[in-house]
C-alpha cells in the first residue's frame, strides 16, 4: 500500500505527467483537491473507486482516509495542483504519514509558474539579465519569515513569481517599486492553461489598475521582471560557435577548461 502524493498540473487536464494519470487511473483510492484540480483529472479512475474531494475537509478526516486505505491495502492517488512541493499543504500530510508508518511517494507534477511562462512565451532566465527565479508568495493571512518579505527580495532584482498573491496586489507593488522601479515590467496569468486563461501584461505602476478593470480576483500567478520584455539580451554560451562544451568542439577557439553545458 503506498499514497501517491501526485501533481495534476495547472489546470489543462494534458498536463498531469503519463506516471500520475496512470496512477489516478489505477488507485482504488483517489483524492483530490477539488477547489483548483479539475474534475476531469479524476474523470479516469476506475468505477470502483473511491473518489473524495477534500476541498472541504480537514488534516485529521484526510490523515483518516489514508488510514483506512491503509488497513484495506489500497493505494491512494492524492492529487493536488501544480506541482506538489509547491505552496501545497503536503508536508503536513506526509509528516502525519511519517508518524504512523504509511509510505509515500510524490509524482512531481506542472507548476502553474511555468505554465505562466508558457502562456506568455517568455524564458524566465536571461543571460546577464536575469540567473535567478524566485518563487514567493505576499504576506497576506499566512505569515512570511520578515528575512523574505517582498521588500528583501527585491533587492536581488530577481526574477519573481508570486503564488496566493493576486488580492495582494497594492502591497506587491509598493514593496517591489523602489527596487525594480516602476516601469519593471509585470504579468497576470489568471487560470493558466485552461480555456478561460486570462493575461494582463503591464508594469508595476499600472498592473493593479489593469487587473482591477479585468475583475481577476484569484488563481492568477504574477510575475515581475526584466525578462518578461527584454529583446537585447546576450546570446547564450550555449549555441556560440567559438564555445567549446562537453558535446562540441568549438569551430575556432576558446575552449573554456572545466565548462559542461549547464555553463550556458
Ligand atoms: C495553493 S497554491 C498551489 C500551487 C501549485 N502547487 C503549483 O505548483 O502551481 C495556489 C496558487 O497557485 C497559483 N495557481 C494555481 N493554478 C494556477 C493557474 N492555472 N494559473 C495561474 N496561477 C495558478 C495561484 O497563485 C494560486 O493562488
Amino acid at each position: 500500500m503506498r499514497v501517491y502524493i501526485i501533481g495534476a498540473g495547472p489546470g489543462d487536464p494534458g498536463l498531469i505527467t503519463v506516471r500520475g494519470a496512470e496512477l489516478v487511473a489505477r488507485c482504488p483510492v483517489v483524492m483530490y483537491t477539488g477547489s483548483l484540480v479539475p474534475r476531469e483529472i479524476v474523470a479516469s479512475a476506475r468505477p470502483d473507486a473511491r473518489v473524495i474531494d477534500s476541498s472541504g475537509m480537514t488534516l485529521d478526516q484526510i490523515v483518516e482516509v489514508f488510514v483506512e486505505a491503509r488497513d484495506a491495502g489500497h493505494d491512494v492517488a492524492r492529487v493536488h495542483t501544480g506541482d506538489p512541493v509547491l505552496f501545497g499543504s503536503t508536508a503536513e500530510q506526509m509528516r502525519r504519514m511519517d508518524a504512523l508508518g504509511i509510505p509515500y511517494e510524490i509524482i512531481p507534477g506542472v507548476s502553474s509558474f511555468t505554465a505562466a511562462a508558457a502562456a506568455l512565451g517568455r524564458e524566465l532566465t536571461l543571460p546577464e539579465l536575469s540567473q535567478t527565479v524566485i518563487l514567493t508568495r505576499a504576506e497576506g493571512r499566512t505569515p512570511v519569515p520578515p528575512a523574505e518579505r517582498l521588500e528583501e527580495l527585491a533587492r536581488h532584482q530577481a526574477t519573481l513569481c508570486l503564488f496566493l498573491s493576486i488580492t495582494l496586489l497594492k502591497d506587491v507593488t509598493a514593496a517591489l517599486i523602489p527596487a525594480y522601479g516602476a516601469d519593471c515590467p509585470v504579468a497576470v496569468v489568471h487560470k493558466a492553461s485552461c480555456p478561460d486563461q486570462k493575461i494582463v501584461r503591464g508594469t508595476l505602476a499600472n498592473i493593479r489598475d489593469k487587473v482591477r478593470a479585468e475583475g481577476i480576483k484569484s488563481q492568477s500567478m504574477i510575475l515581475v521582471g526584466r525578462v518578461l520584455t527584454s529583446t537585447d539580451f546576450a546570446d547564450s554560451r550555449l549555441y556560440d560557435p567559438d564555445f567549446s562544451h562537453r558535446f562540441r568542439k568549438a569551430e575556432k577557439k576558446l575552449l573554456v577548461p572545466g565548462t559542461t553545458e549547464e555553463d550556458s
